[in-house]
């Protein structure tokens, strides 16, 4: 590891005990921390969504529900149009039409996702609905454009000039060659954490630019992009979603805490798990983070570059995660 990369590992390490007060000083990563038990209301995203952050914030740091709260939060990231990974102003498939992935999960194990979904800005709240108002967790396609536009989603053209432009000009060599951190940020995933102890967690992403039409990635699919068990905590993974799906890295992370890792543990485990069974790790990037009831947090990645943010103690913070290579 160069120095540089030691020390942004060990900076990402010194300030998450920092954001933790005084359980760091006093507590071993996943140990019991001393003195209050009280819920540590936290949210936690990925890359540099402190706008998120706060959006959730106003939810779970002020006595509302985590999946209040992580809806909120992804939303505003869905809506936004110079982010180009998720939702409105995503980058298309290599066809030119903008294809969008999401999941939700709430504090009781329920669940809901939608995947290549087509034309709806907010599929976060497409899943949200087929979780509470379906037997099923996955509606993908028309079926699931047909379930939002029935309940009163706006169908609406989710390619913003910029994102064609871009499009318009790959296919100029129609070059099929994801690079490692290229957007700002990529797909959104968020854990928070409420004043009652309950969290829950969204994922939402307009996937790998210019994929195959019809390619789902990790982050509709529970236990890839994301999962939480209330009773442990919860996990969330961004990068190149054929890796995570490979490896079921959340589901694995949650796991690993209810075994009694640490959630940075748990990251760094899961994130191994990839290096040592996928050859071509070199090439890609995965980046984990992971949240437990205490309102401890871990954040690991394959590749430098993985942001994060974090809230907690009124405090919104985007740190870089300590990386394997
Ligand atoms: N992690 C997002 C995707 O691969 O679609």
């Amino acid at each position: 590891m160069s120095s540089r990369r030691k020390f942004l590992a060990q900076s990402a390490i010194g300030t998450l005990g920092i954001a933790f007060g005084n359980y760091a000083c006093a507590n071993k990563p996943g140990q019991e921390p001393m003195g209050s038990s009280e819920p540590v209301p936290t949210v936690l995203s990925t890359w540099n969504n402190q706008a998120a952050n706060e959006a959730a914030w106003a939810v779970a740091g002020k006595g509302g529900r985590a999946l209040d709260a992580v809806e909120q939060g992804v939303r505003t990231v869905e809506a936004d149009p110079e982010d180009m990974s998720v939702g409105y102003g995503g980058r298309p498939d290599r066809d030119g039409h903008v294809t969008l992935d999401a999941c939700i999960m709430d504090e009781t194990g329920n669940c809901g996702s939608v995947c290549f979904l087509e034309h709806i800005k907010h599929p976060i709240s497409v899943a949200r609905l087929v979780m509470e108002k379906t037997p099923h967790v996955i509606l993908a396609g028309e079926g699931a454009l047909q379930f939002a536009l029935e309940n009163g989603f706006q169908k609406e053209d989710l390619l913003t000039e910029k994102a064609r432009q871009e499009w318009e000009e790959w296919k100029k060599t129609s070059e099929y060659k994801p690079v490692i951190n290229i957007e700002s940020h990529d797909t959104i995933g968020m854990l928070a954490l409420d004043q009652q102890g309950n969290m829950a967690g969204a994922c939402t992403t307009s996937g790998l630019a210019y994929k195959i039409r019809g390619r789902v990635g990790d982050s509709p699919i529970i236990g890839a992009g994301m999962y939480v068990d209330n009773e442990v905590g919860g996990a969330v993974a961004t990068g190149l979603g054929e890796a995570v799906l490979k490896s079921l890295g959340t589901f694995l992370i949650v796991e690993l805490m209810r075994q009694g890792m640490s959630p940075q543990q748990a990251c760094e485990e899961a994130i191994r798990r990839i290096i040592s069974k996928q050859e071509g790790h070199k090439d890609f990037q995965v980046g984990f983070l992971a949240l437990n009831k205490k309102g401890e947090a871990g954040a690991y990645s394959i590749q430098p570059g993985f942001s994060y943010a974090l809230y907690q103690r009124d405090e919104n913070k985007v740190q870089e995660a300590a990386s394997a290579l």
